[in-house]
C-alpha cells in the first residue's frame, strides 16, 4: 500500500478578470489562509472517496463531484480494473461557489496524491493538464486561471495559458470578503458576451481599460507602490460595473472598505454574487478591515499576504 499527499490553496483575482477571457493578461494571487488537502491511498479494490460531499464508490459519486472523479481518472491515467484503484479522502476550508477556487484547489490536491500513490512524480505543466480537465467537467472552458494559481506561491501574471511569477516591492496584505450571495460565474460571462454583441463599444472601452489596469498593477506591484494600486482596484470595480457583473451587494462591501481606510476595493472573480478584495494597509488593518466586513454582512471573510519576493 503506498500512500499520497496534495495541498492545494484558494486564489483570488486581483485585476484581469473577464478581459481574460478575450486573451488579456490577468494578475491572481493565492488565497494563503484556505485549502484544500488530500490523501491517496493505492487499493486492489475498485477506488473510493471520502468528502465532506460523498462517502463511496468512484463510480456512483454524485454529478456534483464530477471534477473531483475526473481528477482521480486523469491522476491514475487508467481504467484498468486490474491495477486496482485508490481511497481518495478529501479535506477542504474552501467555500465553493465563492469564486475563490474551490474546485481547481480539490483537484490539484486530489490530482497530486493520487499520482504520488501511484509513484509518479509530476511536473508543474503536467500537474496543470490534469486539474485543467477537472475544471472543464466543473465550469465548461475555463481560462486556466484558476489551475494555475491554486498551485502557486505568490502573485502570477496569466496571460493565454502561460504564466509568470510578479516580483513583489513592499508587503501585500489583502482580504477577501464573501458577499454571502452565490457566485454566477458562467451567467456573468455569458453576459458579457452579450454585451460584446449589443453594444461593441462599451464592451471594447471597458476590456481595454481593464487590460490597462491590469498591466499597472503589476507595475504598482513590483514598485511597492500600495497607495496606487488601491487606486486601480478601484477603477477596475468601475469598469467591471459597466460591464454588467457588479452587484448591489458587493458594491455595499467595496464601500465599506473603503470606509474603513482600505486604499482600495474591487469586486473579484465572476462577479454577479461571490467576493470582494480589499487592499490593508498592513496585518492590523487586514484583521480590522475583517472585522468591519464581517460588520457590514459579509458571512466570511480571510486575509492573504504576499511577502517582498
Ligand atoms: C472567474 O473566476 C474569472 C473569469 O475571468 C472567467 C475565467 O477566467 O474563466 C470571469
Amino acid at each position: 500500500v503506498r500512500t499520497g499527499r496534495g495541498r492545494a490553496t484558494g486564489k483570488v483575482i486581483l485585476l484581469g478578470e473577464h478581459s481574460v477571457v478575450y486573451g488579456h493578461p490577468a494578475i491572481a494571487l493565492p488565497i494563503t489562509s484556505i485549502s484544500a488537502r488530500a490523501e491517496a491511498t493505492t487499493t486492489t479494490q475498485a477506488s473510493r472517496v471520502d468528502s465532506a460531499l460523498f462517502h463511496g464508490l468512484l463510480s456512483s459519486a454524485p454529478d456534483r463531484l464530477r471534477p473531483t472523479v475526473t481528477a482521480v481518472r486523469a491522476a491514475l491515467g487508467t481504467d484498468d480494473p486490474a491495477l486496482g484503484g485508490v481511497h481518495v479522502r478529501i479535506d477542504s476550508d474552501i467555500p465553493s461557489e465563492r469564486g475563490v477556487g474551490s474546485s481547481a484547489a480539490v483537484a490539484a490536491a486530489v490530482v497530486s496524491a493520487v499520482s504520488q500513490a501511484r509513484g509518479r512524480t509530476l511536473t508543474p505543466d503536467e500537474r496543470f493538464d490534469l486539474v485543467q480537465d477537472a475544471e472543464r467537467a466543473a465550469h465548461g472552458s475555463p481560462s486556466g486561471l484558476d489551475a494555475r494559481a491554486v498551485c502557486a506561491s505568490g502573485p502570477i501574471w496569466f496571460r493565454r495559458g502561460t504564466v509568470e511569477h510578479i516580483s513583489v516591492g513592499a508587503p501585500l496584505h489583502l482580504v477577501v470578503a464573501d458577499s454571502g450571495v452565490r457566485g454566477r460565474t458562467r451567467e456573468a460571462v455569458e453576459s458579457v458576451r452579450a454585451l460584446k454583441q449589443s453594444s461593441p463599444a462599451v464592451f471594447d472601452h471597458a476590456i481595454s481599460a481593464l487590460s490597462a489596469l491590469t498591466t499597472r498593477a503589476r507595475i504598482q506591484i513590483s514598485d511597492g507602490d500600495v497607495e496606487g494600486l488601491g487606486t486601480t482596484m478601484d477603477d477596475a470595480h468601475r469598469h467591471l460595473g459597466v460591464l454588467g457583473v457588479g452587484d448591489r451587494a458587493l458594491d455595499h462591501l467595496a464601500t465599506a472598505a473603503r470606509a474603513a481606510g482600505a486604499p482600495g476595493a474591487k469586486l473579484t472573480g465572476g462577479g454577479r454574487g461571490g467576493c470582494i478584495l480589499a487592499l490593508a494597509h498592513d496585518p492590523d488593518h487586514a484583521a480590522e478591515l475583517v472585522a468591519r466586513l464581517r460588520t457590514a454582512g459579509a458571512p466570511a471573510a480571510w486575509t492573504t499576504h504576499m511577502e517582498i519576493a
